[in-house]
């Protein structure tokens, strides 16, 4: 029995998330750059003349930028339950966190519906749910079928309510799925939202390797979300600063927000945003050494640039919003 416990516990320190991890299949071999590149959408790297060293500030901060943050809020993928949901929490945060610095700052923050990720995103072969994912399922997601805010869904950290649907070979999520709203007097008293706000991407794919073609990418369009290994020391030991693996872990089960870089007493760090909630690390954040590919963190990275023209149709009055049926057109809108 307590040889189950410990085995139990060991188990867990080994599978945060399951990034790229598959449940009890073996994780997927490392693809490498081109089959990367074979998998995004419109790629567009950061151009070479955006990486000359002169043009890359020593240090970095997209929570501070002349005292202005550019985050959108921290989240814990792990209430109400454990689920495996690194990989869309970060590529998440890469998103609307890139829609803040699109709406340059103003305005309201976007918060994208996670829930609809995790139980809408598996039908597709896109990720498998609280059992890992990648960043390219989140981004792909988004390209083909875009995602409404949590307006339309509340995260529940489970991905079992649409899964039925796979096993009947159906690969797209129904409205149900999508967006939601209840209303007293209403029959049925919750409905589906056939026509959300919704937000896609334009672009997405791997960014090059190395501290170089990292910073790049950052300083000039946002945060990108990056493959790390973990391991107990980060993830029960870390007490703030900046973290420097002892270990040599190289086993890759978390997916992490980078939104900046500096360097603290001498050394070069990343700043990290994880998603275990604030109360872990640094208000939720933490700091990793840079350039020694620390916990493999310069090697598997991706970007993706949102697409926020919906949002803009809305803004310019093209169209409006309903109780019933969510957005219309103006022209088609009942008075
Ligand atoms: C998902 O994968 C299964 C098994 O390989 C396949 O039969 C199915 O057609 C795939 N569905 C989609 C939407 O790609
Ligand atoms: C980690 O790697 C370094 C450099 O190869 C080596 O000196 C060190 O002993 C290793 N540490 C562990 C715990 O394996």
């Amino acid at each position: 029995m307590k040889g189950a416990l410990v085995f139990a516990a060991l188990a867990v320190f080994a599978m945060e998330c399951e990034a790229g991890g598959y449940g009890d299949n073996p994780r997927p071999a490392a693809k490498t750059f081109e089959e990367k590149v074979a998998m995004s959408y419109n790629y567009e790297p950061i151009g070479s003349n955006d990486m000359r060293a002169n043009s890359i500030p020593d240090s970095w901060d997209w929570n501070d930028v002349d005292g202005n943050s550019y985050l959108a809020p921290s989240w814990n993928q792990h209430i109400p339950k454990y689920c495996g949901s690194c990989w869309l929490h970060s590529s998440l945060s890469v998103v609307q966190d890139r829609i803040k610095i699109m709406h340059g700052g103003d305005g309201i923050d976007v918060m994208l519906a996670r829930q609809v990720l995790l139980q809408c995103a598996p039908l597709a072969n896109l990720s498998n749910g609280c059992k890992g994912g990648e960043p390219s399922d989140v981004f792909g997601y988004m390209q083909k079928y875009n995602l409404p805010d949590e307006g339309c869904f509340v995260y529940k950290a489970d991905d079992t309510d649409f899964m039925h649907l796979k096993k009947e070979g159906i690969s797209e999520c129904p409205a149900e799925g999508r967006c939601v709203n209840c209303m007293t007097g209403h029959k049925p008293e919750c409905y589906a939202i056939e026509n959300p706000l919704t937000y896609g991407v334009k672009s997405f794919g791997p960014v090059p390797e190395g501290e170089d073609a990292m910073k790049a990418e950052i300083y000039n369009r946002g945060p990108i979300v990056c493959s790390i290994a973990t391991g107990k020391a980060l993830d029960y030991g870390y007490r703030g600063g900046v973290f420097i693996d002892v270990n040599n872990v190289t086993d890759v089960d978390h997916d992490i927000e980078v939104v900046g870089w500096g360097e603290e007493d001498g050394v070069p760090f990343w700043k990290i945003r994880n998603s275990w909630g604030t109360f872990w690390g640094e208000l939720g954040f933490f700091k990793l050494r840079r350039g020694t590919n620390e916990l493999q963190v310069e090697k598997d990275c991706w970007y993706a640039v949102p697409d926020i023209s919906m949002e803009k149709e809305m803004l310019d009055g093209k169209l409006v919003g309903s109780m019933e049926k969510g957005l219309v057109k103006k022209d088609e809108a009942e008075l």
